[in-house]
């Protein structure tokens, strides 16, 4: 018995890591790897990983999370985010273990000015959103004992980078800051996140399928921004910021568009 931990140098996975102990109860120890003793793009690693250690529940926080970089290296986006998801469920069902799998609002246009809810039609509009659904449906067709758990706007304190770091950065040397006001969604905290994994994980056999988990509430990353600094001064967090300018997406162009109203209902999850 024991449970292995995929991309856990990630900023989710580094969240996870201090929250597994009721996960180890229950499966045994874990192991935990980043991307120097499993690199996903080497299927056959994947394949030989799981089938030595026989892991009974395996937590897929690894992904090609560069959303703009995806849009000119979408093989290897599709191959860490859809055919190494792939690989995982195939060993899981064939060890017979259960996988936890993270997937992204991204996989949604935006289109819809309601939160979208687990049955909803997806339709994403950027290749990292793309590669994502398609990781998603890798699963499905491959192993029923699986959680999929779509989030949005993760921030935490670990991992390379989120909206949270990168505000502080640009904040401690720039008096003034432009930031998108047009783009709404529910900045989700990587610890409540975790948790939610967790309660989830523990659940899985019980009640596998996909779930929709963020935090409450909803922002635009202007909004976002604002409580930012608020909270960084009532810190006494020494930044330059004056003032925060809300511009539109077609001010700030970016490589991959992003899903203008990114908000996902997530009552299915909230009653487990
Ligand atoms: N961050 C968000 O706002 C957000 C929103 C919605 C959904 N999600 C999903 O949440 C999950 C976790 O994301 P995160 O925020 O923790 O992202 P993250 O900090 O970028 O972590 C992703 C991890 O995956 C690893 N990885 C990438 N390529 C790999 C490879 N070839 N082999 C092994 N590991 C590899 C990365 O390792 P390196 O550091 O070595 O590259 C990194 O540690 C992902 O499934 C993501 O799609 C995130």
């Amino acid at each position: 018995m024991s449970i292995l931990l995929v991309g856990a140098q990630g900023q989710v996975g580094q969240a996870l890591l201090p929250l597994l102990a009721p996960l180890a109860e229950k499966w045994g120890p874990v192991t935990a790897v980043g991307r120097q003793q499993l690199d996903l793009t080497n299927l056959a690693a994947i394949a030989t990983f799981v089938k030595v250690l026989q892991p009974q529940l395996i937590i897929n926080a690894a992904a090609y999370t560069a959303v703009d970089k995806a849009e000119s290296e979408p093989e290897l986006a599709h191959l860490i985010n859809a055919q190494a998801p792939k690989v995982l469920a195939q060993s899981a069902a064939e060890c017979g273990a259960q996988l936890v799998h993270i997937s992204t609002d991204y996989v949604f246009s935006g289109q819809v000015g309601s939160p979208r809810c687990e049955t909803d039609a997806t339709d994403p509009v950027s290749v990292y959103g793309n590669t994502k659904i398609a990781g998603e449906d890798a699963i499905r067709a491959v192993l029923g004992n699986h959680i999929i758990l779509r989030t949005a706007w993760v921030y935490g304190t670990q991992g390379k980078g989120n909206f949270l770091k990168t505000m502080l950065r640009l904040g401690k040397d720039r008096r003034e800051v432009n930031v998108v006001a047009d783009q709404v969604g529910s900045p989700t905290w990587a610890y409540d996140l975790a948790e939610a994994i967790v309660a989830l994980s523990l659940n899985a056999a019980a009640h596998p399928g996909l779930y929709h988990y963020t935090n409450s509430g909803v922002a635009s990353w202007y909004d976002f921004a604002v409580a930012i600094f608020q909270e960084a001064k009532a810190l006494a967090i020494p930044l330059e910021v004056q003032r925060v300018n809300p511009i539109v997406t077609a001010d700030y162009p970016t490589p991959a568009t992003r899903p203008a109203y990114s908000v996902l209902n997530c009552q299915k999850s909230r009653k487990r």
